[in-house]
């Protein structure tokens, strides 16, 4: 750029020709049209409003023009730069609009909405189910008991009076540990911890035992090789199949609700004699209905197996059975479960869907 010289013509200084200033707010205009973000107005304003634009590049050749022909050029080039600002002005306007509707439309808040609630975890149904069992035992004035999963097969078997070949051992299916003569076995049911407590505990004892249990069971609709059982175990003076029936009503009550008890069958186990199959009265039809669909029309639920215990059992476990006497019962708490809660399979129990859990895991 240089300083005033009389001899320049505003026409002839390339820049500040009508054309060239023409062309300049044209493509201003066509590059403020075409801006369709905030970022690219930006751009637009910056390459044809800035400093180093067309139109002020221009604006600076005016100085260099002889005083006659500023005024004229000063306008060309003033009236250029308007047009241009407006139309940033009216773009930038339109553009901002459209954003805070935007804003409006992607940031609303819903004041009506419930806040996410934190996914509260839940209890298994089984876990709540024993749970149950065993308050209705500790109502009943009964101990806890437990014993461990991986049991020596002497309290398994034979402090339960099973012979070393008596066929009851393969009919427990049994799960042996390794290695072969450890004598350890996944215990097959919870009456290895009727010896446990007795040797433990003495007498008289009232114990009710939840608890792990195993088979070689396929797992299907209604096996599975780990189950649950609650033992009960009662040990004193005195004590008869009476008693025996009692606590069974008692606790079916507790499970089912009030008028729901149970019966006994003539059965066999090596640690009961007698012995008996428990079943308990259908809580749908109370034996009313033929057609039943939770008993089958029988009116009863098979629960498990009882009986007065065994006088062998009370020896190997260094009680008196001229004295004392009492009797056990040990159930599923799958099967209570799944009876409890219209549950009809029973690999929902274990295949751990949070969905299905969710319908459980609170009791009062
Ligand atoms: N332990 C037996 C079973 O698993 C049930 C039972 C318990 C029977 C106590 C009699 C007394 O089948």
């Amino acid at each position: 750029m240089s300083g005033p010289n009389t001899n320049y013509d505003p026409v002839e200084v390339a820049a500040l020709a009508p054309e060239a200033v023409e062309q300049a707010v044209t493509d201003a205009l066509t590059a403020v049209a075409a801006a369709t973000t905030l970022e690219e107005l930006k751009s637009a304003r910056l390459a044809h409003a800035g400093e180093r634009s067309p139109l002020a590049l221009a604006n600076r050749e005016i100085g260099a023009l002889p005083p006659s022909a500023r005024a004229e050029a000063g306008k060309r080039v003033g009236q250029a730069r308007g047009r241009v600002n407006q139309a940033l002005a009216a773009r930038q306007a339109e553009l901002e609009a459209e954003r805070d509707e935007r804003i409006l439309v992607e940031e609303a808040l819903d004041l009506t909405a419930v806040p996410g609630r934190r996914p509260l975890g839940r209890r298994h149904v089984l876990t709540v189910t024993a749970e149950r069992m065993a308050d209705v035992m500790v109502g009943m004035g009964w101990e806890i008991a437990e014993g461990p999963g991986v049991e020596a097969e002497w309290f398994n078997f034979d402090a339960l009076n099973f012979d070393k070949d008596h066929p009851a051992r393969q009919m427990q299916d049994t799960f042996f540990v390794e290695p072969a003569d450890a004598g350890l076995v996944l215990r097959t049911h919870t009456s290895p911890v009727q010896a446990r407590s007795l040797l433990e505990r003495g007498v008289p004892l009232y114990v009710a035992v939840p608890g792990k249990t195993f088979r070689t069971d396929e797992l299907d609709a209604t096996h599975t090789p780990v189950f649950h059982q609650m033992e009960g175990l009662a040990i004193d003076e005195g004590l008869t199949m009476a008693h025996l029936k009692g606590t069974l009503d008692r606790l079916a009550e507790g499970m089912f609700g009030p008028g729901i008890t149970s019966r006994l069958r003539p059965s066999f186990f090596p640690f009961t004699e007698p012995s008996a199959e428990m079943d308990f009265r259908c809580f749908v039809c109370q034996g009313q209905d033929p057609g039943c669909r939770t008993c089958g029309g029988t009116g009863w639920i098979e629960w498990g197996g009882c009986g007065m215990v065994h006088h062998n059992v009370l020896r190997a476990c260094g009680v008196d059975p001229e004295r004392y006497q009492g009797f056990a019962f040990g159930m599923g708490v799958e099967r209570t479960a799944m009876f409890r809660h219209g549950v009809s399979d029973m690999r929902e129990l274990i295949e751990g869907d949070v969905r299905f859990n969710a319908q459980f895991g609170m009791e009062i």
